[in-house]
This record gives structure tokens, C-alpha cells and sequence, in this order.
């Protein structure tokens, strides 16, 4: 099975949800994030303060090349990790792509939610930080759309939710294995 990537904006359960799924499928999961971090030793925050975002999407980029390329993975990408150089049709090349969409007040709700640090997101006021989803969100909205796949979420308040939605993209999954847009 070729690497089932999960992709779509911040906050949105990503890695929630692919590590349900994952487990549903007996699949090893991977977090782009994480793997990156793992291999630079550093957390994705001191990588945007200490080199700056060109730096990092150098190294996502090449990271992504690393793993979308497994078999039998479920890989979570970052927000954005479609959205720069030729990301998108790589993983829609190689692998088989969802597209997680939420409108920005799910997000927004995630976001309170979350614990980890997110560069791009943080010291902002609340009309800020609405503002600046709303407007990233749409500017994202056509690379997320070119995925082979989507769903809508909708808040994810508990582990049930988290569950049915795995299973929902599972489903999906089988139901249209050759979807493509
Ligand atoms: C980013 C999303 C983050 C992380 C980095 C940049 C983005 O991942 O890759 O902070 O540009 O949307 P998550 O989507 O897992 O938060």
C-alpha cells in the first residue's frame, strides 16, 4: 500500500487522526514535524527562530522525500507542506492524499485545545490570529484541494470523534481507492 498522507491546515487533527488510523490498519505512523525533528535534534520552533521558514521548508521538503515514499505508513504532513515547491503533485505522485478541511472557527477551537507550539500562530491577539487563518486558509485552500481525497471535520472534542473520523477516511479510503481530481 503506498503512504496514505494526511494534509490540510494547522490544528486541524492531522496527527490525531492519523495515528487512529494507523492503528486501525496495523500501519506504522509518522509525523513529518516529528520526523524532522527527530533527524535535526531540534524542535520545529528553534528551527523557524534560528534559521527562518526558508530554511525550514528546505528541510521539510527534503524530509517529505524521505518518507512519502514508504509503504504502509499513514504520514501526517504540516499545514504547510503542500503549499511550497512541488510538495502537492510529490505526494499525490507517490502516495495516496487526504485533505482534512475545517472552516476556521474548528480550527480556532483546535487551536485553544493544542498544546504544541506553533510559530506561525503564536503572539497574537484574537482577531489577529482569526484574521490571519481566515486569510491563510483560503490562500492554502487550492493546493489542499488538489489532494486525491477529502473530508470535512468537524470539532474533534473527544476520543470518539477522533475514532469515527479515522474510520469515516478508512472507509472512504476503500470505497474510492482511485480517486483522483
Ligand atoms: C506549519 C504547520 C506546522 C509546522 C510548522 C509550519 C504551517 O505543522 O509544520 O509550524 O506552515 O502550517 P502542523 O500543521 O502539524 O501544526
Amino acid at each position: 500500500m503506498k503512504a496514505i498522507i494526511l494534509i490540510g491546515y494547522m490544528c486541524v487533527g492531522k496527527t490525531t487522526v492519523g495515528r487512529h488510523i494507523a492503528k486501525h490498519l496495523g500501519c506504522q505512523f509518522y509525523d513529518l514535524d516529528w520526523y524532522i525533528e527527530e533527524r535535526y535534534r531540534k524542535k520545529v520552533p528553534e528551527i523557524f527562530a534560528e534559521s527562518g521558514e526558508e530554511k525550514f521548508r528546505d528541510l521539510e521538503r527534503r524530509m517529505l522525500h524521505e518518507v512519502a515514499e514508504f509503504e504502509n505508513v499513514v504520514l501526517s504532513c504540516g499545514g504547510g507542506t503542500p503549499c511550497f515547491f512541488d510538495n502537492i503533485d510529490y505526494m499525490n505522485e507517490v502516495g495516496t492524499t487526504i485533505y482534512m478541511q475545517a472552516t476556521a472557527d474548528v480550527i480556532l477551537e483546535h487551536f485553544k485545545l493544542s498544546k504544541s507550539e506553533r510559530p506561525l500562530l503564536k503572539g497574537k491577539s484574537a482577531d489577529e490570529l482569526r484574521n490571519f487563518v481566515e486569510t491563510q486558509l483560503e490562500a492554502r485552500a487550492p493546493f489542499y484541494e488538489k489532494a486525491q481525497h477529502s473530508v470535512q471535520v468537524d470539532v474533534l472534542h473527544d476520543a470518539k470523534r477522533v475514532n469515527d473520523l479515522a474510520l469515516q477516511i478508512i472507509e472512504q479510503l476503500q470505497r474510492e481507492p482511485a480517486a483522483q481530481q
